[in-house]
């Protein structure tokens, strides 16, 4: 029986309580709240220090979500010797390397299944993958929020602000939706999976980022007219330069397995040397998708295992100007750059010849920050 310290108590939080509550071999001690909760009050502790110093805690669970004070908090209960399980992308990303290290060092566990993938064992898959194969390229649709934007807008024709409000009334995205329809939450589940697959800690401002929010009807239209589904896709893949990895909207086929995934599912794949191509789909969010990832770490820290440890953590330079592609560009104020780029037209935008995607991306940024209307996508090779 492994006892639990739980740090917060919203969506992830209350299922894995739940979860919890059903078995005997993992209980929650205490529960980290901020206000007070009736259900709950008996197990609830308002410092920190009610929870690490407390010996009898096993595992400290954090699904507080945010950076300050979750790595703070994160790293008190690693150098107290307890486990650590939490679904916090952003915490893990921006932190890979200082809390694996903390980790190692004081001989506990670090596990973060939830934090990229939601409910998918995308994580635990990556691990066991690696470490008898060798992992050439990781990519997918990592992010529910904007599959089902793009999903409603390929099947229903709507425009982009309209199927925002929708998924936001139906509780699919957030009130402040930027971290996913600008591509950062992808941005980080990409990095975790990446350090993982590879070995390396890759810095997640490195990672070239260009998202969904200027979509519109219009393009949809045309990607559909040309056989296209457009997909918000992260991706990461080793080359002689260091490492290809950005984010961007993607037209795939709409006969490919990325075409195909409905709503608010995730999509993610990898390559490797052995094992060829294996995709895993499911709800990469939720509270008891993700939750019970959560559990299952704990269950497998009960069994012995040590984390995602990668030992020996190379620092790996991304750069993405090796990567040749195609694009679909619409900005309203062509440069000359453009022009000399620029093949055919899409609809109320315009198709390259092959060009860097790193040299495309920060063209991309720049250009958006003169006329935010600007949108791209590659097109899949
Ligand atoms: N929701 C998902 O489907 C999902 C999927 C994958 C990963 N995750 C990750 O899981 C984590 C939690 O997400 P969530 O959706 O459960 O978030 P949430 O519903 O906002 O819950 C966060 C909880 O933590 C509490 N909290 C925040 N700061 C605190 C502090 N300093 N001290 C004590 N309590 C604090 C909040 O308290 P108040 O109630 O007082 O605000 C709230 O109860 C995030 O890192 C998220 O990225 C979530």
């Amino acid at each position: 029986m492994l006892n639990i310290g739980l740090l917060g108590f919203g969506v992830v939080g209350q299922g894995v309580y739940h979860q919890v509550c059903s078995r005997s071999d993992l209980a929650i001690r205490r529960i980290l709240v901020r206000r007070s909760r009736e259900e709950i009050e008996a197990l609830a502790a308002r410092d920190i220090r009610e929870i690490v110093e407390d010996d009898s805690i096993h595992i400290v669970v954090e699904v507080m979500g945010g950076l300050h004070p979750a790595y703070e908090y994160i790293c008190a209960a690693l150098e107290a010797g307890k486990h650590v399980v939490t679904a916090n992308k952003a915490v893990i990303s921006a932190y890979y390397r200082e809390l694996t290290e903390l980790a190692v060092r004081k001989g506990v566990a670090l596990r973060c299944t939830a934090a990229a993938g939601g409910g998918i064992p995308w994580l635990t898959t990556l691990e066991r993958c690696r470490r008898m194969d060798t992992i050439h390229a990781i990519r997918g649709i990592m992010n529910g929020t904007t599959n089902y934007i793009l999903d409603a807008m390929h099947r229903q024709g709507a425009d982009f602000d309209a199927v925002l409000h929708k998924a936001q009334a139906l509780g699919y995205a957030e009130a402040d939706p930027a971290a996913d329809i600008d591509g950062d939450d992808i941005r980080r589940k990409l990095v975790i999976s990446a350090n993982i697959a590879f070995g390396c800690v890759v810095p997640e401002e490195a990672v070239p980022t260009f998202g969904i929010r200027t979509i519109s009807a219009a393009d949809v239209a045309a990607f559909q007219a040309a056989g296209f589904a457009c997909k918000l896709l992260g991706s990461a893949r080793l080359t002689e330069q260091g490492m290809a990895a950005r984010v961007e909207p993607t037209l795939v086929s709409e006969h490919s397995l990325e075409a195909s995934v409905p709503e608010n599912y995730n999509l993610i794949s990898y390559d490797a040397a052995l094992l060829g191509r294996q995709s895993f789909f499911g709800q990469g969010a939720g509270r008891q998708p993700t939750a019970a990832n959560v559990v299952q770490d704990c269950l497998d820290i009960l069994q012995g295992a040590t984390g995602f440890y990668i030992r020996s953590m190379e620092n790996v330079t991304v750069d993405n100007s090796g990567v040749m592609q195609r694009y679909y560009v619409r900005t309203p104020s062509r440069d000359a750059w453009l022009d000399g780029l620029a093949e055919e037209t899409m609809g109320p935008g315009i198709i390259t010849r092959p060009v860097s995607a790193g040299e495309m991306l920060t063209w991309a940024r720049k250009q958006a920050g003169q006329d935010s209307s600007t949108f791209i996508a590659a097109l899949d090779a």
